[in-house]
């Protein structure tokens, strides 16, 4: 199955979301070899990139063998987004703009980006006619929202079209309000009501975790895509899942031969002591529910070094290869925060 973003074709119908701290280009690489479509980076503020604060540049990083680069840009004013989109596309070579209209954090939405941009539709509508324009015919902008700010003001269907008419290829809609920030039920008939209002490819988002979850969602809403958060950390094989139409549940020498590759992508990355420190929290999903896990857990934040990661995961390895590793109930524990 494909679909298409404007003038650019997509093989597959699962994409990793954006996620802050987590979709960089070793963990978009990592997705993306297990059969993801397409990943979008981490969210990236416009107002730093035109003032090329730190290593803003670093979020914007292709990953290899990653064909179509989407980068996820936040803020409030219209200039400095439409200027931050002709920066990503020159500077990183950006293929696809996508603007986070959904995003609940207060530092956001004290700024009035993010999901606060649904309550000013105007502006809204603004900031993607400017980046439109930015970013050229052949790259196009593609929005991501929620269903609305609450239950009264569900609104994602009139903001749909209109984004549509201001010239977004694309909507991935979190089918949740912002009110119910991760959690609660994902509203599946907001995405087919998106879906009914426009012309244009709709993804639908919000609580995916297996194929049969990806399959029920397109078939129920008539969505031409699903975007998954959560579910791919420590879970990467998802999207192998979805691509083959049945749950794949890696061998735990798969979990480990991929665990290594993570790691080796993330110390090419970021060098050795940022490689430890991020691999942390994926080794935490990585090994969450194996048995033995919640001991290893323990040790993870004393991680400073590659070298550390390796020895950490090679003694697991050993124990569960030799039947020594037991099972509790905290093996559970230390799951993907909301
Ligand atoms: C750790 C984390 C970071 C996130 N960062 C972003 C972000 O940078 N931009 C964005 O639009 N959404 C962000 N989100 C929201 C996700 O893209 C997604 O919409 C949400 O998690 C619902 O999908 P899921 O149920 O598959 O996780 C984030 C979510 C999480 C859990």
């Amino acid at each position: 199955m494909s679909f298409a973003i404007g003038p650019i074709q997509i093989d597959g119908t699962a994409i990793l979301a954006p996620l802050a701290s987590v979709s960089d280009a070793p963990f978009r690489q990592i997705c993306l070899e297990q059969g993801c479509a397409l990943a979008v980076t981490e969210m990236v503020a416009s107002e730093a990139l035109v003032r090329n604060v730190g290593k803003i540049m670093d979020r914007m990083v292709r990953a290899d063998g990653e064909r179509v680069l989407v980068v996820q840009l936040f803020g409030a004013d219209p200039g400095a987004m439409a200027r931050a989109a002709a920066i990503a596309i020159e500077r990183s070579g950006a293929d696809v703009i996508d603007i986070n209209m959904g995003c609940p954090v207060r530092k956001i939405l004290g700024v009035g980006a993010g999901v606060a941009l649904m309550r000013e539709p105007d502006k809204a509508v603004a900031i993607v006619r400017e980046v439109v324009r930015a970013s050229g015919p052949a790259v196009p902008v593609t929005v991501k929202m929620r269903a609305g700010w609450d239950d009264a003001s569900v609104n994602a269907e009139q903001m749909a079209r209109r984004v549509q008419d201001a010239g977004a290829a694309a909507i991935a809609l979190h089918a949740r309000t912002k009110e119910q920030v991760h959690s609660g039920a994902s509203r599946w008939e907001v995405i087919a009501a998106v879906k009914a209002a426009v012309r244009i490819p709709v993804i639908g988002n919000g609580g995916i975790r297996s194929a049969a979850d990806a399959e029920a969602m397109m078939q129920r809403t008539g969505c031409d895509a699903v975007m998954i958060g959560r579910g791919a950390l420590g879970n990467p094989w998802l999207f192998r899942s979805i691509a083959l139409g049945r749950e794949v549940q890696p061998t735990w020498q798969e979990r480990f031969e991929l665990i290594r590759r993570h790691l080796a992508l993330h110390v090419a990355f970021a060098g050795d002591a940022a490689a430890a420190r991020e691999m942390r929290k994926h080794l935490g999903w990585y090994l969450r529910g194996l048995p033995g896990s919640a001991m290893v857990r323990a040790s993870l934040q004393r991680m400073n070094s590659a070298d550390d990661v390796r020895a950490t995961i090679e003694a697991f390895e050993q124990a569960v290869a030799s039947g020594r590793a037991r099972s509790s109930d905290r093996d559970f524990g230390g799951g993907p925060s909301a």
